[in-house]
């Protein structure tokens, strides 16, 4: 074993299908050093999301066959730099949009130019547009709560400011805005009520009894 290659676990969807069907277990194995142009990352934390259930189900275009493993987004250290890859080192921490893949303990993860077409069989989401380093001003939030913000609140900040226009500030009464959010007790209704709260806007949420 080279010195960046590293035991690893996984899940592993071995077969598709509903919850009752689907079969998914885990898997050991090792990670190989970082390819050219990839990070190596221990993952602290893995999202697991809504599309991952579609995925599971086989209802999610573009997703890869069986077996793969899941898990939309990440966050974790950089433990091994592949050839060429500038500006990150080891150590430092990232949170990462993979797709899928992510719930593995280690990952090689590209930080180029984004692969073409995104995801395909044997190439998952990645990318430079696809990985951030994680601020310093989180460095008191565990990865499970990094991780929450790639998906769900980078998928709830674009709905809340860039589709739906309300301000980041509206706390002037003249400004002030109303949100209604449906699935609100879910993983991006969730970050959609936080966001509202911060900009000061009003918000009323659905949920099921
Ligand atoms: N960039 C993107 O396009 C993007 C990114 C992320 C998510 N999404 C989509 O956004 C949606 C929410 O994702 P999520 O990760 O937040 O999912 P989630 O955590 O599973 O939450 C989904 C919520 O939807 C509610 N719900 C489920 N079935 C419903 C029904 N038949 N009628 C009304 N409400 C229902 C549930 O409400 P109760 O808990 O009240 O039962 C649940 O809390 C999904 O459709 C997902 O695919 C899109």
């Amino acid at each position: 074993m080279s010195a960046a290659e590293v035991a690893n676990k996984r899940a592993v969807v071995e077969k598709r299908g509903t919850k009752e069907t689907a079969v998914v277990s885990t898997s050991s194995d090792t990670v190989p050093p970082p390819p050219p142009g990839h990070i190596q990352v221990k993952v602290g934390a893995a999202g697991i999301a809504f599309a991952d259930c579609l995925q599971r189900c086989g209802l999610y275009p573009g997703s890869p066959p069986e077996p793969y493993t899941p898990g939309y987004d990440a966050c974790g250290t950089v433990t091994a730099l592949g050839e060429g890859v500038e500006g990150y080192t080891v150590g430092d921490r990232v949170a990462m949009l993979c797709v899928w893949g992510a719930a593995s303990q280690h990952l090689n993860f590209p930080v180029g130019a984004p692969s073409k077409p995104h995801g395909s069989k044997s190439q998952p989401f990645g990318g430079a547009s696809h990985i951030a380093k994680v601020p310093s001003s989180l460095k008191g939030s565990g990865d499970g709560e990094v991780v929450s913000l790639v998906l769900n609140y980078v998928t709830a900040y674009q709905m809340l400011h860039r589709v739906g226009n309300i301000p980041r500030s509206c706390t002037d009464s003249s400004e002030r805005k109303t949100v209604l959010v449906h699935g609100a007790a879910g993983g991006v209704g969730t970050a959609v009520l936080e966001l509202c709260k911060a900009a000061g806007a009003r918000c009323i949420g659905t949920c099921s009894g």
